[in-house]
């Protein structure tokens, strides 16, 4: 297993690139299945959990190409007919569970199975199968699948989701989108990729409405037909690189980046004393001064700090001046970073779901291991600025959502190397 190994070097200057975000294109890839008719995908990332959607997809009978290196992705669905998705792949990645909807408004029946807890949490599926319940389908768990049949296809309802749940929602949307009649769901997850999926979905001439508030309705129709659709910028790529500067000192440029994307991380980079300024090509970072300022986070659904970026904010607060308490409200096991970060200094203590961070003034790099997608990167980040060497293993994890994470700091000055390892 590969290893990447930092040396804090000072401050970083230069630009780099945000690509699209994995989370919208992990649902735009499903809706293939809604149509016969191509659905074409740019600017989408190159990252292992698309090759795994991928797979999955293919597994399904759909044909999907990616040319320009990754970056464009043709997915066609006319011969998509089985409607069975296996745990051998599902296992791999909990957004496999995204093909659900789709599959039903499809064919009438799916057979999804179940994808098992994952690190950062047990990951439940009641809110999207009771959601499905409430659209006439009846779906039944035996031996770890979701068994669910639309008999007289799915019909439009009124949803009231107990959590803004964003697999759910994006669900939901799919399926509802060839009901017969019309639903609303309330509650609904208001992230950037609930739009821009949204988006996507009205090209191919779903009738959907209040996408990107808490009510979105969904007018069913016959059919959807293709659609060519660009991926959204990817907001949790964008906030850990805004880290980057922050942590290191320097200036950087991220391409790409919008400020509506992550208005609340940037509100708190600014009480941490980070200035953010939007520029004609995306966002600019640097640090006000020499200290960050300790300041308490709490994780919400979007318009609110993400829970993505929790991680990666812990690792600046470990050498802020002061105290700041960081609540996890949406996941129940993501501190796994605390005890490697715990490894580098940091003054860390863990009571369920709040970490207290007290900071020191240095890290110091040391061995630490990745536990999972966005801990991993929080090391890395907290390996730019610490005294000495960190050496990150199982970065496998990395590489389900960062594309070219080596080049992209390189290119502002880090020192960082990705060590290839047999194994
Ligand atoms: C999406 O996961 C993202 N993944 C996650 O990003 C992100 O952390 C999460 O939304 C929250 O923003 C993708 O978009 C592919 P949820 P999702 O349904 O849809 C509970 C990353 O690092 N819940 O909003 O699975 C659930 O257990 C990943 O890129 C139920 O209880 O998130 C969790 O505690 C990690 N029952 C909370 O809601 C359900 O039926 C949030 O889940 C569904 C969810």
């Amino acid at each position: 297993m590969d290893s990447i190994v930092v040396k804090g070097n000072g401050a970083l200057n230069g630009q780099i690139p945000i690509a699209g975000a994995k989370n919208a294109c992990l649902t735009l890839m499903p809706a293939t299945l809604l149509s016969d008719e191509p659905l074409t995908l740019t600017n989408a990332p190159r990252l292992s959990d698309i090759a795994t959607m991928t797979q999955l997809l293919e597994s399904l009978g759909a044909e999907v190409s990616s040319l320009d290196d990754g970056h464009v992705i043709v997915l066609s669905s006319h011969k998509a007919d089985n409607p069975v998705a296996h745990y051998d792949i599902v296992r791999k990645m909990r957004a496999s569970n995204l093909v659900l909807g789709p599959l039903l408004a499809r064919h009438g029946q799916a057979t999804v199975s179940l994808p098992g807890g994952c690190a950062i949490g047990a990951r439940p599926m009641d809110i999207h199968t009771d959601a499905l319940t409430a659209m006439g389908a009846e779906i039944k768990l035996k031996d770890g699948y979701l068994h669910a049949v639309a008999p007289k296809g799915l019909q439009g309802a009124v949803i009231d989701f107990p959590f803004a749940s964003v697999g759910a929602t994006e669900n939901i949307m799919m399926a509802a989108t060839l009901a017969k009649g019309t639903t609303v769901i309330n509650n609904a997850a208001r992230e950037p990729e609930i739009v821009d999926l949204a988006d996507c979905l009205r090209k191919m001439g779903a009738q959907i409405d209040g996408d990107g508030t808490s009510s979105i309705t969904i007018q069913g129709v016959d059919r959807l037909h293709g659609a060519t659709h660009p991926v959204v910028t990817d907001r949790i790529e964008l906030g850990t690189y805004m880290l980057a500067p922050a942590i290191a000192g320097g200036e950087v440029e991220l391409l790409g980046g919008r400020m509506d994307l992550v208005a609340a991380f940037a509100e708190k980079l600014d009480l941490a004393g980070i200035d953010v300024s939007e520029t004609a090509n995306g966002l600019k970072v640097k640090r006000r001064g020499d200290l960050i300022n300790a300041v308490d986070v709490v994780t919400e659904p979007f318009p609110g700090f993400p829970t993505d970026l929790q991680a990666q904010m812990m690792a600046l607060l470990c050498t802020a001046n002061g105290v700041s308490v960081l609540e996890e409200k949406i996941f129940e096991n993501r501190f796994m970073h605390a005890p490697e970060l715990i490894r580098m200094g940091a003054n860390i203590d863990v009571q369920g779901g709040h970490a207290t961070v007290t900071g020191v003034d240095r890290l110091k790099g040391a061995p630490v291991m990745a536990t999972d997608l966005r801990a991993s990167v929080s090391l890395i980040l907290a390996g730019l600025a610490a005294e000495g060497e960190t050496v990150i293993s199982r970065v496998y994890h990395l590489d389900r959502g960062y594309e070219h994470v080596v080049a992209k700091l390189r290119g502002v000055g880090a020192k960082i190397e990705r060590i290839k390892q047999n194994g």
